[in-house]
Formats: structure tokens, C-alpha cells, sequence
């Protein structure tokens, strides 16, 4: 048995006041009396710890924080609702995709609409295009929608503090609304995020589960009694760069973090490990332990020496991706020069992918083993009649898009000695290849474009491709020419007004 001394403690008055805090957006209703049942343990004891962890955590930022666009807009930016503007943006970008990939999509989005104006200016097609590849969709259209809002109703200036913020503006949310003010206005509140929750988890040693309102409202209520009253963004920032590059999720780097002599999980694994010794000092433990605890480990997932501070944060338990299924057709007539073109047709404005640019697809069934026909009606659809033809199946795109896995059976039919048709119903293009890639396509569409690219260069597995016969081609005219004739009209140039390049 480990001789570990126990230091019982409850909370009876946890959180110190948040003076820059706004009514209702520091303490969140029921965060203080959830507080009082809480064990000392999973809390920050007294003022001095406090100090501490500001002091530490914020000279460890001043000396390590990454060189990043949008704290240079912070920096030097004196426009109050042009910083704001700049953080609302990155915080947006920053949600579920990782700082190395923002960083290109951000510099591009400042430099084409450099204030809420541009952006409230824009279309959603153009939005749509920058955003491509970024994943999560709505959250350009988002931003976009709210820059309208503050231009038309609030004289383009953005509310001053993380109440308002998170009450007018779309898609903006606790974290995002903490994050603007904090960083942009100098509010004091604290911003819980992925990096700050294991972060905070590991630091008071909070292993129940942390999607729970109970203990999501702890950690709200941590974030808020630990913000640097005077430099509540940088401390903010620190927190999420500690997270990001220190307190990893799999291999932390725990000899570099300058919070380590605070950190609950951190005295847990010396606690393991000197308690083989004849005689341990005493190391603090939670007085209420998991069985009654409710920010402990549960009983049912006990500590795992193996993990060490990773035990902390729990694990969420996802539920696995809905599992659906697409055929997709890249169809592709011939120019005199250059790439062929390709046709493309748009999703409708509301739900998945809205508004983006897709190849011409059908859903399918589990089951369903032979989508020609189905395939081949929606590419007459939009591209008017054509011959009873096989597309040529080029293989399998897998994409997991949030919370679905989709399965994409991925063909191509060329369309070859003809007189290329440059006209496309409303919502369809043809586009060059060049167009293609600067579309608002999604990522899963740029991986079709990949494989059908690849089988075109007879790279792919397979490449024999799949062509229509046409009327120069044929020597016997067939039953499909006539729909063909119908479908090819003489050359006109491209309609470039509708194009999606830029
Ligand atoms: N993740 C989200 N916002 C961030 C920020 N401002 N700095 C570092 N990482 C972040």
C-alpha cells in the first residue's frame, strides 16, 4: 500500500470575483454553487497558486509563442473592431484545424478583404472558393454572414464584450466570443478550448468525463478564477499554446512546462513512483476520491500507470461517423487546347457542403452494387442527353466529413470529337482544369479530381478510360447520335461571368 499522506480540504467560497467580467459570462448561472461540492483537490487553493500559474505560464509564452499572422494584427492593429475583426477570423479558422494549415488560408483571407467591410462585401461563392480545402464549410459562411450583421445593423463596430458577442453574432459561441474579447479588447474572462480543457484536466487532475456539464462547467469556472487580470489575452493564448505545444495530447513534454510544480497529474505519476519508497512525504490526494467524486477518474476507468499524466483528460467516447455512400462522375469533353473541360454542378445553399461545387453525383444504397443508370440520368440532368454509355469506374474515395463517413464510387466518361459545348443550366459549369483548382470545391471532390487525374496520365490502377462514342469518332451512326447532335452545340467561348475562378 502506498503511504501517501491525505490532505482533506472542500471548497466552501471557490471563485474570487472577476471584476472585467460581464454578468453572467465569467460565472456562468449554477457554476458557483456546483463549486461549493467540489474538493479542494480539483480546485486552486489559495491566491498564491494563482499567482503563480499566471506569472509562470505567461514569461514561459513571452519567451516561446510562435510568430503568428494574427498576433502581429493584434500587435499592431489600434483599430478596435479591425483587431477584433482579425481575431474573429483566426479563432474561426482555428476551430477543429491545426495552426499549420491556417496560417496560408488566413494570410490569403487578410489580404483579400482586410476589414469587416471587405468581407461584408463579398459573395459566399467567393468565400466558398478561399475556404476550399479547410473543411467545415459553414463556418466561412459564418463569419461572412456576421460581418453583414455588424455592417448593415451595428455600424460595422463589434460588440465590446463576450456576452454580446456570443448573443449577436452567428456561429460565434462561448470560446470564440471569450477569445475576441479577451485577446482583442483586453476583457478579463477566461476561454476553455481542446488545448485549455487537458491542459486544466491534467493540471487538477480531472479525469471524469469532460463533455459533461458538470465538469465543463468546472473547468469555465477555472478558466475564469486563473486569467491574468491584466493580461487576460495573453494569458489566454498562453494556455492554448501550452496545450498546443507542451501538454500534448499523446507526448507531453512535461520537464518544459513552466506550470509543472502546480500540476496534479504531474504529482500523480511521482506519487506512483516514490511510493514504493520506505518513506514518502505526503502528496495531496482527493479527499472525496473517485467513488463520490464527480471530477475524479470513475471507478470504472481507474489510473493507468502505463498512460502517466495522459489519464488526464478522459477520453471522450465517439460515436463512429454515419456511414453513407455516393457515386460521383467526372464527365470531361475535349478542347482544341489545353485540358479537357470538366462539369460540375452546385449543392444546394443549406446543409453539407453548402453552396460548394461538386461532379455530378447520386446516393446510393449500401447495397447497391451498379449506379449506372442512376449516374448517367443525373449527368443528362445537367449536360443534357447521352447516349446509354458505362462511365469507367476509377476506384474508391473515402472522405469523413464531421460526422459522416462518405464513401464516393468514383467514375469518368469522356466526351471526344465534338464540338464542345461551353453552355451549362443554372448551377452547372464546365470548367478547365485550372478553374477547377481554384473552385469552392471540397477536399473530397479534390481527391476524385486526383484519382480521375491520375488515371487520365495513366498513373491510376486500371487507366483504360471509358470514352461516348461520337459522330466524328463513329462510322455507323447509333441510336445515341442523334441525342448527342442534340447535346453539342457549335463553339462559343466559356461563360466566364459564372465561372468560379477568380
Ligand atoms: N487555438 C485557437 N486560438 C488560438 C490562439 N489564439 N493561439 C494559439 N492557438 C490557438
Amino acid at each position: 500500500m502506498p503511504r501517501v499522506g491525505v490532505v482533506i480540504l472542500y471548497a466552501q467560497v471557490v471563485i474570487p470575483s472577476c471584476p472585467g467580467c460581464p454578468a453572467g459570462g465569467a460565472k456562468e448561472e449554477g457554476e458557483q454553487s456546483l463549486q461549493a461540492s467540489v474538493s479542494q483537490y480539483h480546485l486552486f487553493r489559495n491566491m498564491a497558486d494563482v499567482m503563480t500559474f499566471r506569472r509562470s505560464l505567461l514569461s514561459w509564452y513571452n519567451q516561446e509563442k510562435r510568430d503568428l499572422p494574427w498576433r502581429r494584427w493584434v500587435k499592431e492593429e489600434a483599430d478596435l473592431d479591425r483587431r477584433a475583426y482579425a481575431v474573429w477570423v483566426s479563432e474561426v479558422m482555428l476551430q477543429q484545424t491545426q495552426v499549420a494549415t491556417v496560417i496560408d488560408y488566413y494570410t490569403r483571407w487578410m489580404q483579400k478583404w482586410p476589414t469587416l467591410q471587405d468581407l461584408a462585401s463579398a459573395s459566399l461563392e467567393e468565400v466558398n472558393q478561399l475556404w476550399s480545402g479547410l473543411g467545415y464549410y459553414s463556418r466561412g459562411r459564418r463569419l461572412q454572414e456576421g460581418a453583414r450583421k455588424v455592417v448593415e445593423e451595428l455600424g460595422g463596430h463589434l460588440p465590446r464584450t463576450a456576452e454580446t458577442l456570443q448573443q449577436v453574432l452567428p456561429g460565434v459561441g462561448r470560446y470564440t466570443a471569450g477569445a475576441i474579447a479577451s485577446i482583442a479588447f483586453g476583457q478579463v474572462t477566461g476561454v476553455v478550448d481542446g488545448n485549455v480543457l487537458r491542459v486544466l484536466c491534467r493540471v487538477r487532475a480531472i479525469g471524469a468525463d469532460p463533455s459533461s456539464t458538470f465538469v465543463s462547467q468546472h473547468l469555465w469556472s477555472l478558466a475564469h478564477q486563473l486569467v491574468d487580470r491584466a493580461q487576460p489575452g495573453d494569458f489566454n493564448q498562453a494556455a492554448m499554446e501550452l496545450g498546443a505545444t507542451v501538454c500534448t495530447p499523446q507526448h507531453p513534454l512535461c520537464s518544459q512546462c513552466p506550470v509543472q510544480s502546480l500540476c496534479r497529474a504531474y504529482q500523480r505519476v511521482q506519487r506512483e513512483q516514490i511510493s514504493a519508497l520506505p518513506s514518502s512525504p505526503d502528496i495531496e490526494e482527493c479527499a472525496l476520491q473517485s467513488k463520490q467524486c464527480q471530477l475524479c477518474l470513475p471507478p470504472t476507468k481507474p489510473w493507468d500507470p502505463a498512460l502517466g499524466v495522459t489519464n488526464f483528460p478522459r477520453k471522450a467516447s465517439r460515436k463512429p461517423p454515419r456511414e453513407e455512400y455516393s457515386a460521383t462522375c467526372v464527365l470531361e469533353q475535349p478542347r482544341a487546347t489545353g485540358s479537357p473541360l470538366i462539369l460540375l454542378v452546385q449543392r444546394p445553399n443549406s446543409g453539407l457542403l453548402a453552396g460548394l461545387w461538386e461532379f455530378p453525383s447520386v446516393s446510393l444504397e449500401p447495397s447497391e452494387q451498379h449506379p449506372h443508370k442512376a449516374l448517367l440520368q443525373e449527368l443528362q440532368s445537367w449536360a443534357g442527353p447521352l447516349p446509354a454509355t458505362h462511365p469507367q469506374h476509377l476506384g474508391e474515395v473515402i472522405h469523413i466529413f464531421s460526422h459522416i463517413k462518405l464513401t464516393y464510387q468514383v467514375y469518368s466518361l469522356a466526351l471526344e470529337g465534338q464540338t464542345p459545348v461551353t453552355t451549362a443550366p443554372p448551377g452547372a459549369r464546365w470548367l478547365t482544369w485550372e478553374e477547377f483548382h481554384n473552385a469552392a470545391v471540397s477536399t473530397a471532390m479534390k481527391k476524385v479530381f486526383r484519382m480521375y487525374e491520375e488515371h487520365r496520365q495513366g498513373t491510376g490502377k486500371g487507366s483504360k478510360r471509358s470514352r461516348v462514342s461520337t459522330p466524328s469518332s463513329r462510322k455507323k451512326p447509333s441510336l445515341g447520335q442523334q441525342t448527342l447532335d442534340s447535346f453539342f452545340k457549335p463553339h462559343i467561348p466559356i461563360d466566364t461571368s459564372s465561372s468560379t475562378a477568380q
